[in-house]
């Protein structure tokens, strides 16, 4: 269970209200489209969510969210992220490594995974994502789209209770579209909660909640 209470964020004090007294509460197998304009403040709220925000980047933030009644404020980064994963909307600020093995393996060894469930684990994703044969490329020869399998795959390997995928299906063939979605239908299945922003039609069909971000200082 995630639950959001009472939150409200700006940037910094001369900036503009972004989110104002939000609350929220997400439970298992939910899959949750978080819709609205550019710039609404899509992004913003799943790095909020992951504690990203105030803990890396700077924010003016209240309220509080807690995962399993435990406030995540109170958690660190590194506790954080193997329950509540994020698939940044611009992959190359999420990959690290030379290659794509090195990357899906980062994560699990940094939570002190035995070495052979690591192997198992990789090789897991990379047949799930149909992606066997990008496993020992560098990691910057990749196209857009490799690169977002990629990414997924690193939080896949972390098998979290709640992913953030922010636009994930932005620069996607259709048949990535569909592996990914049809992975995001399993993920929620098996009772992980999912958080998916992006533009309404790609996402919403398969979402049983929406957030509908607003620009709250549009002049009516
Ligand atoms: N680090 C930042 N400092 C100040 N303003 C920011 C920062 N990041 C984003 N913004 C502004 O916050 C608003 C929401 O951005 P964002 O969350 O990226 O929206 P979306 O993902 O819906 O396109 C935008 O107006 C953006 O310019
Ligand atoms: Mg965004």
């Amino acid at each position: 269970m995630l639950e959001l209470k009472n939150i409200s964020f700006r940037y910094n004090a001369n900036s503009p209200l972004l989110i104002n007294n939000f609350s929220f509460l997400a439970v298992k197998g939910n899959i949750i489209a978080v819709c609205g304009d550019s710039g609404t403040g899509k992004t913003t709220l799943l790095n909020i969510i992951c504690s990203v925000i105030p803990k890396i980047f700077p924010g003016v933030l209240s309220g509080t969210i807690s995962h399993n009644n435990i406030n995540i404020s109170e958690l660190s980064i590194p506790e954080v992220a193997p329950q509540i994963s994020l698939l940044m909307q611009h992959p190359d600020n999420q990959l690290f490594f030379p290659t794509v093995e090195q990357e899906l393996a980062f994560a699990p060894e940094n939570l002190k995974i035995p070495a052979k469930d690591i192997i198992k684990r990789i090789d897991d994703v990379l047949v799930k994502l149909d992606i066997e044969d990008l496993r020992h490329k560098e990691t910057a020869s990749l196209s857009f789209g490799q690169k977002k399998l990629v990414t997924l795959a690193s939080i896949l390997t972390l098998s979290p209770d709640v992913y953030l995928l922010d636009e994930p299906f932005a620069g996607l063939s259709q048949k990535n579209i569909k592996l990914i979605s049809d992975e995001i239908k399993t993920l929620a299945d098996n009772g992980k909660i999912i958080f998916l922003a992006g533009h309404s039609n790609d996402i919403i069909q398969f979402a049983n909640k929406t957030i509908e971000m607003e620009n709250l200082n549009e002049k009516h």
